[in-house]
């Protein structure tokens, strides 16, 4: 489905629990998330219905994210779901990788085809200060396995932090000398806990790519700061708890729960219409509300 500026949507970003593992600088409040009632959060066959009906109107690729996804239980039956619905023809997940090493090969048999990984560091305690405790040796075990079981190509995400992260680049642009293994630098966002942080901690791609010697054919950048890219947007966005997204930076938020297929087919439809819009749609229903600054690891990026 084209949305009302001629951009065509068909890629759907599914997050599936708020919950992570880690608790990332630039993602987890410091004082912790308040943790979703479990009937707040989207049951499998919701999810399914939700993937099904956004498979009708065009979305061809899902990809699947939390907080951390792997911590949600029945991640493979989500996968085996979704990726078997009419229109699907690729699902996708973006993880910090710490359970790849148990889940990598039933995620690939399941149906998914890739993951992204989200690395920041390949010094062992920059990468647990980063993470709050994170185990960068999980982290690495699970790119292997996600090698293995054939999640490729594998793109390593690293979130660029003036003073923080800036001595890790050279290291981790390396990681795309293997063939599976693409390596992408993406510029923080001012969203929820980071919107408070100091401009000294930004650092846009072009420097972070300044300081990468030689062949630097497998390395990207996001580069949502220095060059919006808004204008080739093709996605959006479903929360845990059934909210679909219209944008990542508008705090438009549409309810996909509690509906008729047929009235679900409409929210996702006035969502995609939606899309670029500002301001709000006084319609009784569907519901449409504006979050107060929903933090990063509620939507999953
Ligand atoms: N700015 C940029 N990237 C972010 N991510 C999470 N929060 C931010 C932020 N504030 C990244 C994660 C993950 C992806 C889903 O989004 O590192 O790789
Ligand atoms: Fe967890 Fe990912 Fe957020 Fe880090 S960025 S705390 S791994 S959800």
């Amino acid at each position: 489905m084209k949305d009302s500026y001629g951009r065509t949507i068909d890629y759907l970003r599914f997050s599936v629990t708020d919950l992570c593992n880690l608790h990332c600088l630039y993602c987890m409040p410091k004082n912790g998330v308040k943790k979703k009632r479990h009937e707040d959060i989207l049951r499998i066959e919701e999810i399914e219905t939700i993937a099904r009906a956004a498979a009708s109107l065009g979305i061809s690729k899902i990809r699947i994210t939390g907080g951390e996804p792997l911590v949600r239980k029945g991640i493979e039956e989500i996968v085996r779901r979704v990726s078997a619905l009419p229109g699907i023809q690729e699902v996708c997940l973006t993880t910090n990788g710490h359970f790849l090493q148990e889940k990598a090969e039933a995620l690939a048999e399941a149906g998914l085809s890739r993951v992204n990984i989200s690395l920041d560091a390949l010094d062992a305690s920059v990468y647990a200060k980063i993470t709050g405790g994170g185990d960068l040796f999980k982290a690495l075990s699970g790119i292997e396995a996600a090698i293995q079981a054939g999640l490729t190509p594998i793109k390593i995400n690293c979130v660029l932090m003036k003073g923080v992260n800036e001595g890790e680049i050279e290291r981790l642009a390396g990681l795309s000398e293997h063939a599976e293994v693409e390596v992408r630098f993406l510029e923080l966002m001012p969203i929820a806990t980071t919107s408070t942080w100091s401009q000294d901690h930004f650092l846009t791609a072009n420097e972070a790519i300044s300081k990468v010697p030689g062949n630097r054919a497998s390395i990207d950048t996001i580069e949502p700061i220095s060059h919006s890219f808004c204008s080739q947007c093709n996605r959006i966005r479903v929360t845990a708890d059934g909210w679909l997204r219209p944008c990542l930076h508008s705090e438009t938020e549409i309810l996909l729960r509690g509906l008729s297929y047929d009235k679900l087919l409409e929210a996702l439809k006035m969502g995609i219409r939606l899309k670029p819009q500002k301001h709000l749609l006084n319609r009784a229903l569907p519901l449409i509300h504006t979050q107060d600054s929903r933090p990063m690891y509620a939507i999953g990026g």
